[in-house]
């Protein structure tokens, strides 16, 4: 799986959004990922016109559910034909097993399958106080990327800081989607654990996602061209 960089398309509207996309005309085609704010907003219409303009789409969902609830929504999410989409590991291996299964298509194919190992705003204090687990939060990562492995799932959403831990319990073939990405000369903003492109690199992710530091750049093409360089060429 070569690397990739990934932009965050955090905008409330069909507006915003295009607008930046047309930006990117005349430059390679970016991988973009929808999150709930835009898919709310503007429902799948608005994936199908961005799949329309030729980029790869991680819609980022986080399905938790019922099994059985999973697998019917994720039916209808493989119908919209996107590149990757993504369920908590929280929601159980059944539950897993049940979204890749709603989510393969009669002739084999699917989108790629992900699963959120714990929320990079989940602090230690937070797992052991609010959501009462004992285990430590390197425990609980790797126990949850092991159970997604064993569902069938292609990989996990974690911080850039525990990709190799990921690769470690799971092997190289397993991928790591990591967001709380920085240039070294930037803001942190909200983000905590984060790192920068060329060292998400070193400790192997294979997608970083990337929002602020290239939607909010004065010259956003070239934010990301910087992305690429330092994480994927
Ligand atoms: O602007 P920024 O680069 O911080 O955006 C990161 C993106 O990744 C946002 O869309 C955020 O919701 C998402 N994300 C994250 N941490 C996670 C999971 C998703 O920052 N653990």
């Amino acid at each position: 799986m070569t690397k990739d960089v990934i932009i965050a398309c955090d905008f409330p509207d069909r507006e915003t959004t295009l607008a930046f996309l047309d930006r990117f005309q005349g430059s390679r085609k970016p991988f973009v990922k929808i999150g709930m704010e835009l898919f709310y907003g503007t429902g799948p219409d608005m994936v199908r016109e961005i799949k329309a303009r030729g980029h790869r789409i991680f819609l980022d969902l986080k399905l938790h559910d019922i099994p059985n609830t999973v697998k019917k929504a994720m039916h209808v999410l493989s119908g919209l034909d996107v590149d990757m989409v993504n369920v908590h590991a929280s929601g159980t291996v059944a539950m897993m097993k049940a979204a890749l299964e709603g989510l393969t298509r009669p002739d084999g194919t699917r989108p790629l399958l992900i699963a959120v190992t714990q929320l990079t705003s989940t602090s230690e204090e937070i797992l052991h106080k609010d959501l009462l687990i004992g285990a430590s939060m390197n425990e609980t990562i790797a126990h949850y990327a092991a159970n997604a492995r064993e569902a069938g799932l292609d990989g996990v959403v974690c911080s850039p800081l525990e990709a190799g831990l990921v690769k470690e319990t799971c092997g190289a073939g397993f991928l790591t989607v990591t967001p709380g990405i920085r240039f070294a000369d930037a803001a942190s903003d909200d983000q905590v654990r984060i790192t920068t492109p060329a060292r998400a690199r070193e400790i192997g992710s294979d997608f970083i996602v990337v929002g602020r530091p290239i939607t909010q750049a004065d010259d956003p093409v070239a934010a990301y061209e910087r992305c690429m360089k330092e994480f994927a060429e």
